[in-house]
Formats: structure tokens, sequence, C-alpha cells
């Protein structure tokens, strides 16, 4: 079971390499966390950042390659992850969807790619507003999962980050209440398709602008194992309280 709530933070494209360095100094001094945590960086930040946090923070990518090796110029492959020692990476964020034509068919093959080399990934869903609008949230989230994950995967690891696309990066955060129904959702869907167990160790986060203020109602709910954060993860203290919050619920579901 999920017993341990993790918070995520996605840096995506921000801070210089002497930011990067001075906010995991500042965070390495905080008392072990009981619950888990990750930060996604940028690549180049990887080695460095890796070498200096503390053994608690996972250090991950924010993106992998499609493709194994080769003539792909710009690309990182999730073999060279593994060759440093980076052991998880977002797939699929709504911003690669949007910006860079990320298809459920390109996505399948970044999460077999993460699968063969040892690198957990956190696969990123959610609908659009007009889709919720258009009662297709359902239909969008269920459409994600079945295209890019099989029965085949059952002896897999991942985590799910259900993130609204609406409420990325917009100060608009899904009530708990429409988080947890549709966490509730991914859940069975991964019960139903997947396996039960699967299910089951499977974290599902909830992301879009998630913050030190509803956090903390967002992660008490029943299906709800922790956040993917972007905007409140880049300032050291807000993500320092977000962990506080991360050990407060940990320790109430232990
Ligand atoms: P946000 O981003 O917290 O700034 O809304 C979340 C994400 O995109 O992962």
């Amino acid at each position: 079971m999920n017993v341990k709530t993790l918070v995520a933070g996605n840096w995506k494209m921000n801070k210089t390499l002497d930011e990067s360095i001075s906010f995991i100094e500042a965070l390495s001094h905080i008392p072990v966390p009981q619950c888990e945590v990750l930060l996604a960086v940028p690549f180049i930040y990887l080695k460095p950042l890796q070498d200096i946090a503390p053994k608690w923070l996972t250090i991950a990518a924010q993106n992998i390659s499609d493709k194994e090796q080769g003539a792909y110029t710009g690309e990182i492959s999730a073999k060279m992850l593994q060759s440093i020692s980076i052991k998880s990476t977002l797939i699929g964020h709504s911003e690669r969807r949007q910006y860079y034509g990320e298809t459920n068919a390109v996505i399948k093959e970044k999460l077999q790619q993460a699968f063969q080399n040892a690198v957990m990934p956190i696969l990123c869903i959610g609908e659009t507003l007009d889709e919720r609008k258009n009662n297709l949230t359902e239909h969008v989230i269920e459409n994600q999962l079945a295209s890019v994950l099989t029965k085949a995967d059952a002896n897999k690891s991942l985590h799910i980050a259900y993130e609204p696309v609406w409420a990325i990066g917009t100060g608009e955060t899904a009530t708990k209440e429409q988080a947890e129904a549709m966490h509730h959702f991914i859940y069975n869907w991964l019960k139903e398709n997947i396996s039960e167990t699967f299910a089951q160790q499977t974290k599902i986060l909830y992301g879009g602008s998630c913050n030190t203020q509803n956090a903390e109602e967002l992660f008490s709910m029943p299906h709800i194992h922790g956040g993917l954060v972007g905007g409140a993860s880049l300032d050291v203290d807000s993500f320092k309280l977000l962990i506080e919050i991360g050990n407060t619920i940990t320790n109430k579901n232990n």
C-alpha cells in the first residue's frame, strides 16, 4: 500500500546552476523527512545536483527520449539517465504534449524506455478546460491511460500525476472533491485494466497550482498520495513547508 506521501517538485525551465545549488544546500539542512521527496530538474543540473543532494532526495529528470539511442540530436535517453544513477523521470507532462506535440503513442514509447532502463516514470495525465466543460474528463483520462499501459506492464512500477491542464500555473486548483473523484477513477481503471496489486502500489499525485495553502487538504484525500508541484517548488521555504505537510500526512496514515 502507499504509506508515504510523495512531495514532488517540477522546476520546469527555471533557475541557474548557482540558484539550483543554493536551493539544494538550503534543503539539505532539514531533518530527514518521513515522506518521500523528489525534484524534477533541468537535464544539465541532474549530475551536479545528484552529487550534492541528501540521500533522501530523489533527483529526477523532466523528460526522456522515446528512442533507445542513435542519431537524434538534442535528445537524452533513459539509458543515459541510468548511467548517471538518475532513477526517475516525468513523462508526458501537459507542457510536453501541448508545446512539443507529444502524442500518447510517443508517450507509450517513452514509458517503455523508462521501464527497460529501471528509471521510475511519473506519467502525467489530465484534461483541458474545454474537455472538462464538455463532460469528457473521464473519457480523456481513460484514453491517456489505455493508450500507454497494458496488462503486460503489470510487473512494472510507475507513479501517475493527475494534472488538470486548466489548473497548471493558473492559480486555479481543482477542489479536493474534484481531484479525489478523478484519483479514484484512475485507481479503479488501474485495478480493472492492469491489476489490483498494481493499482495499490501506484502513487497517484495531484498537480495544478498545488501550494502550501491547499496541499494539506488535497494530500489528506484517500486516493491522493502526494503532489507534483511546479511554481510552489521554486522557493525553498515553500518547498520545505510542503515537505512538512507531507510528513504530517504520512504520520497520520501510519
Ligand atoms: P504548477 O505546475 O504547480 O505551477 O501549477 C504543476 C505542474 O505543471 O507540474
